[in-house]
């Protein structure tokens, strides 16, 4: 198929990837129809909303490109099967999680709707399609995808139909998506078919230079997302587990952050030690990378990547277990306010947010939590935290019911000034831009002295904490 003939492409997905990107490729593409399809009606009818604030997906200046190109030539919509059949070109964006349960339990991606998708695909398209990868795919799942488009080929209703698989993976990271989708690194293809190849490569090529349009076997490809990320998550674990030690001999790791990223060789950039990463990509790649190598009877190498997500899990424990032992050992009935519960700054989502974990310690220990976040909404804290929210108590009036029975609660808070009031300490758990500004002399005389401020994300100037008359808990910051 010559290159310029996608004239209508359909993406299965409108999530945190799908969404952005299409918009991205409709707004740069502006004679390419783009239609993005999705089984959940709420979050097209979200995307659909005349208020681009309502958008189902927090992403700065996403709004603003959804606003150009909405309705002219980009479309939001249920109808798959509408969708997939006008397409020359399907996009496969669906939500690849861990699996739960089965075989590879805990570490294997869960690939039940991609596997759905191949399948409505087959049905669907008509002429020749060319079906991309855009999922963060386990190696060799463009595999079981071509064998199900193939047998669909050879079947006696599917004589009209020719498929073509690419594997295109994502690099965009939350938060910045519409920068890293506009002005891309490297945009990575992978397949077998260079007129395919040709055609994707010819859609980017809009807005990326043909230089960074690296074309590789679609094994590589698949295999290069989990890489990358495996290689950023092992960098925030080593900072972190560097962040322990400056802590425990009075070295800063942002001194040491500093001087080693300087050096050209290592570089400056994922060395800010933190509550360890979340998000939807790192553990479930990282942890995908080992159910491969051990399924490929590398076991040190599945043992060594592992260890970063151990790391990782064990800063998190570690920062409520900080929090506990500063508290005098017990944070039992005791008010602390949470700040930040998305996985970073810029975003709404929470997934493996840092700040889950740690909440639940701390709920564990049987805590009060005022928790606070500038995008993420209370039903969503909910349902991470596996526990209802409770109202928000009087902070004047003495300790609820639940305090006194050592149960842990926690509420919503959209005021920063009410999370903190009666609060014996803040934890800094996202790094919102609006924390970096907070004014500590006001709010130190609300909470109950004496009060902390842990900052797991170094956003505060420690002397105006200090001045405030607050104690101060910075991650890998040493006393000398
Ligand atoms: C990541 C990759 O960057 C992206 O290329 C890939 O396509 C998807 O996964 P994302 O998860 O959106 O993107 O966010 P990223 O900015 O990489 O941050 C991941 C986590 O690491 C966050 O929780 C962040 O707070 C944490 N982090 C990042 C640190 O703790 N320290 C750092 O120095 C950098
Ligand atoms: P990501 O971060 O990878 O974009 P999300 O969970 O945000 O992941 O988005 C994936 C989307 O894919 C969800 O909105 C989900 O409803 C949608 N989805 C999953 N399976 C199908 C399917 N078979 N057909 C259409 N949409 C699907």
């Amino acid at each position: 198929m010559p290159a310029a003939s996608i004239r209508s492409i359909c993406c299965i997905g409108a999530g945190y990837v799908g969404g952005p990107t299409m918009a991205v490729i409709a707004d740069r593409c502006p004679t390419v129809q783009v239609t993005v399809v999705d089984i959940n009606q709420t979050r097209i009818d979200a995307w659909n909303d005349s208020d681009l604030s309502k958008l189902p997906v927090y992403e700065p200046g996403l709004d603003a490109v959804v606003g150009r190109a909405r309705g002219r030539n980009l479309h939001f919509s249920t109808a798959v099967d509408d969708a997939i059949a006008a397409a020359d070109m399907v996009f496969i964006s669906v939500n690849t999680p861990t699996k739960t349960k089965g075989l590879g339990a805990g570490q294997a991606s869960d690939l039940r709707w991609v596997e759905a998708c191949a399948r409505q695909v087959a049905k669907s398209a008509t002429g020749h399609t060319i079906v991309v990868e855009k999922s963060t795919l386990p190696v060799r799942t463009a595999e079981a995808v071509k064998a199900i488009l193939s047998a669909k080929e050879q079947s006696s209703d599917g004589a009209q139909k020719s498929f073509a698989v690419l594997s295109n993976p994502e690099f965009l990271a939350e938060g910045t998506a519409i920068p890293d989708l506009e002005s891309p690194d490297r945009v990575l293809i992978g397949g077998e078919h260079p007129e395919a190849i040709d055609a994707l490569a010819s859609i980017y090529e809009n807005w990326v230079s043909p230089d960074r349009i690296l074309r590789t076997n679609l094994w590589s490809s698949e295999l290069s997302k989990l890489t990358a990320n495996a290689f950023l998550a092992q960098r925030i674990s080593s900072i972190n587990s560097v962040g322990a030690l400056c802590e425990a001999t009075g070295a800063d790791v942002r001194e040491v952050a500093r001087a080693i990223g300087t050096d050209s060789r290592i570089g400056s950039k994922f060395l800010q030690a933190g509550p360890g990463f979340g998000g939807s990509c790192f553990q479930k790649d990282i942890l995908n990378l080992v159910y491969l190598c051990r399924h490929f009877g590398l076991p040190d190498v599945a043992d060594y990547w592992e260890s970063v997500v151990t790391v990782n899990t064990w800063q998190q424990h570690r920062i409520a277990r900080t929090v506990v032992q500063k508290l005098f050992g017990t944070v039992t009935g005791k008010r602390l306010a949470i700040l930040g519960f998305a996985f970073k700054a810029d975003t709404n989502d929470t997934r493996e947010a840092p700040a889950i974990r740690i909440a639940q310690d701390l709920l564990e220990e049987g805590a009060q939590l005022a928790i606070h976040d500038p995008k993420v909404d209370a039903e969503q804290i909910a349902r991470d935290l596996k526990l209802p929210a409770s109202s928000a108590p009087d902070a004047d009036s003495g300790p609820t019911r639940a305090a006194l029975s050592g149960e842990g609660t926690w509420w919503p808070s959209e005021d920063i000034a009410a999370a903190v009031s009666g609060a014996d300490a803040v934890l800094i758990l996202t790094e919102w831009q609006h924390y970096r500004d907070l004014d500590w002399s006001h709010l130190a005389p609300l909470m109950r002295q004496p009060a902390w401020v842990f900052d797991a994300r170094s956003v505060v100037k420690p002397a105006d904490v200090l001045k405030a008359g607050l104690q101060l808990w910075r991650v890998g910051e040493g006393q000398p």
